[in-house]
């Protein structure tokens, strides 16, 4: 039975993880799934009362004792270093050497775009790299705090790091007919790690001859993301030109709220959060947009082979979108609440219509 371990975290982590929890349960409910959930509390609050972010105890039985995390958010003006979202989550991408970090952004709804022009359907899948790059920690801080200091902070790229990303960017287009895949990088510069990606780039996009390829400087990407969105399939990118692209597509596609992610080890461990963060300038307000979280319920009943739960999840989701059943950052009046009790009612729903025997009879 998967065991799936909640860490709402911080912020609107804890009001949207309630409700993507709900939904899940009326899901495993519904359909008689066998996923059992727990909760974990970790995150600022725990940090900042105990002074510890994870114990190695805890760390191992999230890994061990679990086949997947779903994830709100980390992150807490009161931790000004991050220190426990870098020991939770990137310790969770590194350690458990999550390398794809998947995140589809998808216009629900043609009204969500907020470019002036009309655009058609958008669909980006980013693959970015999770395990290496600028994340990698390595560097350090000289003559601290004189006006002489020096920091450096390196960005360290491995052959197999990049084969992996890009392999799994092309065999993700092939599997779902997608005919593009673009390289996002800043070669023109980055002679060393963009020359690497570029190289392996061609290599592996060899064996996908009936996907085409295509670079773009990370500069222009974010111009062209803008400029027309619809040219976009999938983007590869490593850890650094991901996290940031993935905002901006997300952004393009109806807003931070939405977008879900995976960082996964395929085979091997899974962990869902949506790809945005705590947001501490509206969090306690009951008004964060839970759908990114929802969606990532998705991600997740699909990841363990339960694709039609998935759909409906996502059905939900488009209909809540529909009817105008949305927060303040998508226009709306409801509450973060108000959206998760809807789609959880709607799953439900549509439960009950397909298995309800016909009364009367
Ligand atoms: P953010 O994503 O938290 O917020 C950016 C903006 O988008 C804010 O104006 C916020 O109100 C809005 N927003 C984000 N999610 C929303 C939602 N669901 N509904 C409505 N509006 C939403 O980014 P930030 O402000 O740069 O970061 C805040 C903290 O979160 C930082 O500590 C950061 O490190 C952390 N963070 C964590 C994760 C994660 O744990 N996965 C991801 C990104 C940022
Ligand atoms: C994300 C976040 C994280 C990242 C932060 C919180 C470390 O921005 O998941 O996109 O940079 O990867
Ligand atoms: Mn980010």
């Amino acid at each position: 039975m998967p065991r799936i371990a909640l860490i709402p975290g911080d912020g609107i982590g804890v009001e949207v993880v309630r409700e993507a929890r709900r939904v899940l349960e009326a899901v495993v409910e519904g359909a008689a799934l066998p996923l059992e959930l727990t909760e974990w509390d970790l995150g600022a609050e725990r940090y900042l009362r105990d002074g510890v972010t994870i114990t190695e105890e805890e760390f191992r039985a999230l890994s061990e004792d679990h086949d997947a995390v779903l994830l709100g958010a980390l992150g807490d003006p009161r931790v000004p270093g991050n220190e426990h979202a870098k020991d939770i989550l990137l310790g969770m991408r590194f350690r458990l050497d999550l390398y794809v970090n998947y995140r589809p952004c998808v216009l629900l709804d043609p009204e969500l775009c907020p470019l002036r022009r009309e655009v058609g359907e958008l669909s980006i899948e980013i693959f970015r790299e999770n395990t290496e790059g600028a994340y990698a920690g390595l560097g350090g801080s000289f003559k601290t705090g004189t006006p002489g200091e020096v920091a450096i902070e390196e960005d360290l790229n491995t052959r197999l790091g990049v084969e992996r990303i890009i392999r799994a960017a092309f065999e993700h287009a092939r599997a779902k007919g997608r005919g593009r895949v673009t390289l996002v990088d800043k070669a023109n510069v980055q002679r060393f790690a963009g020359g690497l990606y570029r190289r392996v780039f061609n290599e592996v996009g060899e064996d996908y001859p009936e996907v085409a390829r295509d670079r773009m400087y990370v500069d222009a990407m974010a111009m062209d993301l803008v400029r027309r969105p619809e040219r976009y399939e999938v983007l590869v990118a490593n850890n650094l030109f991901g996290d940031i692209v993935s905002d901006l597509a997300a952004v393009v596609t109806g807003g931070l709220g939405l977008a879900p992610s995976a960082n996964v080890h395929p085979g091997r461990f899974a962990l869902f959060e949506p790809v945005h963060g705590s947001a501490p300038d509206i969090a306690g307000q009951g008004i964060a947009n839970p759908v990114g979280a929802i969606r990532c319920v998705s991600l997740l009943l699909n990841h363990f082979g339960y694709p039609e739960e998935a759909a409906k999840v996502e059905e939900a989701v488009r209909a809540s979108i529909r009817e105008r059943v949305t927060t303040p950052d998508l226009g709306g009046s409801a509450g973060t609440e108000d959206v998760g009790r809807w789609i959880t009612e709607r799953v439900a729903q549509k439960r009950g219509a397909v298995s309800q025997p016909p009364t009367g009879a």
